[in-house]
This record gives structure tokens, sequence and C-alpha cells, in this order.
């Protein structure tokens, strides 16, 4: 039988500090309706000093190995998704390998921006098929609060802090595990989402700017087709799709997918109301979300999707 990549376990990290849109309003000229109105955020988690990348990364991926049941010893490769690494190098990866206390293997951080969770599923499903390694943490672990203008309410509103974390190991009992991944980028689009400037904890790192609707309106066309690509790539119609667990930038672009796939509200994971825009972060926030609650259970097919920088988009098809 072929080896399949399984989901074994999942993890989160939320900042202590909440933010409120009423909070924001007092800094910008914002207000809490405008923000839930186009959007659905109505709070982001904003990260302190200590909160660090590798922090985060580390407390969401000692969740997902809990939740396994494996120990930091199992872990082959560290895969750290993230546009805000705490220095250009060494990885932040590694950073959270040492924190784990993993004195073996290897790991690197990736950069995709918003999709970087999906193209991180994408390498970590390879490695594990191909015999390379056998438990892989793939983390998404974001500090956009450090590349924020606070004075541009038309992006300081919408991103927060976080990090999530899977552990994948070799199964495919039952049909379960990664089914399919599609990865595609456009470098062409790459000014209409960018950050210039460097990264870093401590100096002022570049800030983010964004061609709003311009990214809103490749986000609804080039997600629906990547769902259906997904789909059609297994043999599978749009009924037999349990969960979407979809990139949280927007409200408005979640329920155009969710609508496009017939899917009835309460079968879509939405947590962007109360964490905001966490980049790489936010699918794997919401599939631990609800995989924790007991709403996606074990055999449930759970559909992933996300578009950021980059251009890059894309999507992982998981048999739960
Ligand atoms: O995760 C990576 C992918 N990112 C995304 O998917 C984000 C995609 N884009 C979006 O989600 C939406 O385009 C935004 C939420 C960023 C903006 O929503 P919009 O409905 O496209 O608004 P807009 O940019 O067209 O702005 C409408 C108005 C403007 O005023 P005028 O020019 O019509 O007078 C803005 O200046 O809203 C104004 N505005 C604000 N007003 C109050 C922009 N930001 C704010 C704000 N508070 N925070």
């Amino acid at each position: 039988m072929a080896i399949r990549t399984l989901l074994a376990g999942v993890g989160a990290y939320l900042p202590e500090r909440v933010v409120t849109n009423d909070d924001l309003a007092l800094r910008v000229d914002t207000s809490d309706a405008w923000i839930r109105e186009r959007t659905g955020i109505r709070q982001r988690h904003l990260a302190g000093p200590h909160e660090t990348c590798a922090h985060m990364g580390a407390e969401a991926a000692r969740g997902a190995l809990r939740d396994a049941g494996a120990e930091p010893a199992d872990v082959d490769a560290i895969i750290l998704a993230t546009s805000t690494p705490d220095q250009a190098f060494p990885a932040t990866a590694l950073r959270v390998q040492a924190e784990l206390g993993v004195d073996r293997g290897f790991g690197f951080d990736l950069s995709a921006a918003c999709s970087g969770f999906i193209y991180g599923l994408s390498v970590a499903d390879a490695l594990i098929r191909t015999g390379q390694a056998r438990g892989v943490l793939v983390i998404g672990s974001e500090v956009y609060s450090r590349i924020m203008d606070w004075q541009d309410r038309g992006t300081c509103v919408l991103f927060g802090d976080g990090a999530g974390a899977v552990f994948l190991r070799p199964g495919g009992e039952a049909g379960r595990g990664i089914l399919s991944t599609h990865l595609h980028a456009q470098g062409s689009l790459g000014d209409i989402l960018y950050v210039d400037g460097s990264v870093g904890r401590h100096d002022r790192p570049g800030t983010l700017a964004m061609n709003g609707r311009e990214v809103f309106r490749h986000a609804v066309v080039k997600l629906a087709q990547v769902v259906d690509q997904a789909l059609k790539a297994n043999g599978l119609e749009r009924s037999a799709v349990d969960w979407l667990v979809p990139h949280q930038a927007n409200l408005r672009i979640i329920d155009a997918v969710g609508r496009k796939l017939g899917l009835p509200p309460e079968r879509v994971v939405v947590t962007v109301d109360r964490h905001a825009n966490t980049s790489a972060a936010s699918i794997p926030l919401a599939l631990a979300e609800a995989a924790t609650d007991g709403r996606i259970r074990r055999g449930d097919l759970v559909l992933m999707e996300a578009l950021g920088g980059g251009l890059t988009w894309g999507s992982a098809l998981v048999r739960y």
C-alpha cells in the first residue's frame, strides 16, 4: 500500500494580549463597524516582546506533538512557514528545534506569505512519501504586528499574531492522510502585496503594503479555481467535502469560497473574527481549533486553501 502522510496532531499558540477594533480606533481613523462589515474581524492577538516567532512556533509545536502522542525524539524535520522570522538566520525553524530539545534531523524556514502552511504541507508530504523523513513538524508562526505600518488604516486593522502546527507521520490506513496538494505562484503580481526591508526582532523592519482590492479580486477567482482543481484531481464531488478550513483573511472571501462549494456556513471553520489574518499561521490555528473542539473528526474530508503575497496560492485535501 502506498505511504500516505497522516496529520497525527495539531497545536496552537495565541499571544496573551487581545486588541479589539475599538482599541485600534483610538490609534487610527477607523471604526468597529467598518472593520466588521468589510472583513468580519472583531479582535486580534498581538505579541508581546517575549512572544517571538520561535517562541510561539515552539509552543504550537509542543501542542502538536502532545496531541499526536509523540516526543521531540520523533521529529526528523521542522518546516516553519513565516514571513516574519526573528532573524535572517539561523532559520527560526532551528530556534524551534533547539527550544524543543530536538538534537538531530534538519529544518528550514519557508517563505510563501499566507500560503506558507499549504506550501509546507506539500513539502513535508513529499519528504514523508519518499522516505526522507518520518516525523515532520509543519509550523506557521507569524508576528505581523512587527511589520505593520500602524499609521495605515488600510492594513493595520487586518492582521494579528499567532502560531499553529501539525505533526505529520507516515500512515495510510483507511484512506486517511494527505490526498493531494496543489501549489501555484505568479511572481508578476508581486507588487500588489509585499514587505520592503529586512527582518529582525529589534531593529525597525520593513512594513507591509497592499492593494487590497486587487488582492481581493485575485483571491476570489484563484481560490475558486484551486478548490475545483483539488476535487477534480481526486475524482470527488463538492458534496464530499466535510470541512473547509480556509486561510483567514476576510470573511467575505471565505464566504465566497464556501458558497462555491455549496457548503453550509457551519461546515466552514472561521477564526478571522477573533484572530484576524495571521498569514501562514491562520490555517493551522483554525484546524487546531476545530479538531480540538471535536468538530473535525477522524475520517472527515478537509479542504484547505490559501492565497497570499507572491502571489502564492494553493490547496491541500486531507482525509483527517
Ligand atoms: O492574506 C493575504 C491576502 N489578503 C487578502 O486577501 C486581503 C484582500 N483584500 C481585502 O480583504 C479588502 O480589499 C480590504 C479589507 C483590504 C478592504 O476592503 P474593501 O471593501 O476592498 O475596501 P477599499 O479598500 O475599497 O476601501 C473602501 C473605503 C476607502 O474609502 P473611499 O476611498 O471609498 O473613500 C478606504 O479609504 O474604505 C476606506 N478604508 C477604511 N475606512 C475605515 C480603508 N481602510 C479603512 C479602515 N477604516 N480601516
